[in-house]
């Protein structure tokens, strides 16, 4: 039986790419045959089932956390394989909150790496999400709010002595923008993935296509599928093609 890992992927502040990260550095884990759950813990704005094309899902985590349901009980999956755990998005469930104890009781049934896709801020269903993760990995933006806003969470979970992976620097772009050196000095953490600002992202939300699926050899996917490995303690080294396929995807 595979060993549980619970990484919950937070930053503080909102819209910084937590569920694009989540979705993305799940689907690399899963091509690199690692098992992988995903688990959408932002049930207040349950984004997880629209990023993988599944609107109205059958269950989710409010009720199941509710009614003592098995979280392998309401396992969807994406067509390329990738499983995931919805949260409802009906209006049913918004005074809903999550609790840690609860949370990591229902978690406990699935044996793999679970992503959890957490709420933005530092309020109680995001602290809720912390105090339920082995790990924490901070999805940041090159802008000085977003990054003291990760600042704050990281000193958050390491109150809890949570373990910090480090940083995901989502969006970066050569304008206006701090640095990773910046960043990391800020923050005290060091920036695992440098994700660049993307217009495929767009695309691939809108075709229900994770990027790593829909273009693998951006550099976008290279730095997901890189960090998933290293993840998992291994090296990926893209193909010697890459560069050229990664040229031809973009104007496709
Ligand atoms: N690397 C990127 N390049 C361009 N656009 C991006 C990138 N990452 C995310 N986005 C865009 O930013 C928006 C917010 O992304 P996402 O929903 O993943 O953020 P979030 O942190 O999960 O938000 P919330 O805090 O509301 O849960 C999306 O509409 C997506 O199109
Ligand atoms: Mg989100």
């Amino acid at each position: 039986m595979q060993q549980q890992r619970i990484i919950g992927i937070v930053s503080g502040k909102g819209g910084v790419g937590k569920t694009t990260c989540t979705v993305n550095l799940g689907l690399a884990m899963h091509l690199f045959g690692k098992d992988v759950m995903l688990v959408d813990t932002d049930i207040t704005n349950a984004n997880l089932c629209m990023h993988l094309g599944n609107y109205s899902p059958p269950a989710g985590v409010q009720k199941a956390l509710g009614d003592n349901t098995s979280p392998l009980d309401i396992v969807c999956t994406h067509p390329t394989g990738l499983n995931f755990i919805p949260a409802d998005i009906s209006m049913d469930f918004i005074d809903t909150e999550l609790q840690a104890t609860k949370l990591r009781r229902f978690l406990r049934d699935i044996h793999c790496t679970v992503l959890l896709d957490g709420p933005p801020s530092l309020e109680n269903n995001a602290q809720a999400v912390i105090k339920s993760s082995d790990e924490i990995l901070v999805v940041t933006n090159p802008e000085m709010p977003s990054v003291i806003d990760s600042l704050k969470v990281i000193k958050f979970a390491k109150m809890l002595e949570k373990p910090v992976l480090g940083l995901i620097l989502n969006r970066n772009n050569r304008y206006f923008s701090l640095t990773k050196e910046n960043i990391e000095q800020v923050c005290g953490e060091k920036v695992l993935a440098l994700v660049p600002e993307d217009r495929d992202v767009k695309k691939s939300i809108f075709l229900k296509q994770p990027l790593v699926a829909l273009k693998p050899y951006s550099a976008t996917s290279i730095a997901f599928r890189k960090l998933a490995a290293e993840l998992h303690g291994e090296t990926f080294r893209p193909p010697g093609i890459s560069f050229l396929r990664g040229l031809l995807e973009r104007f496709s």
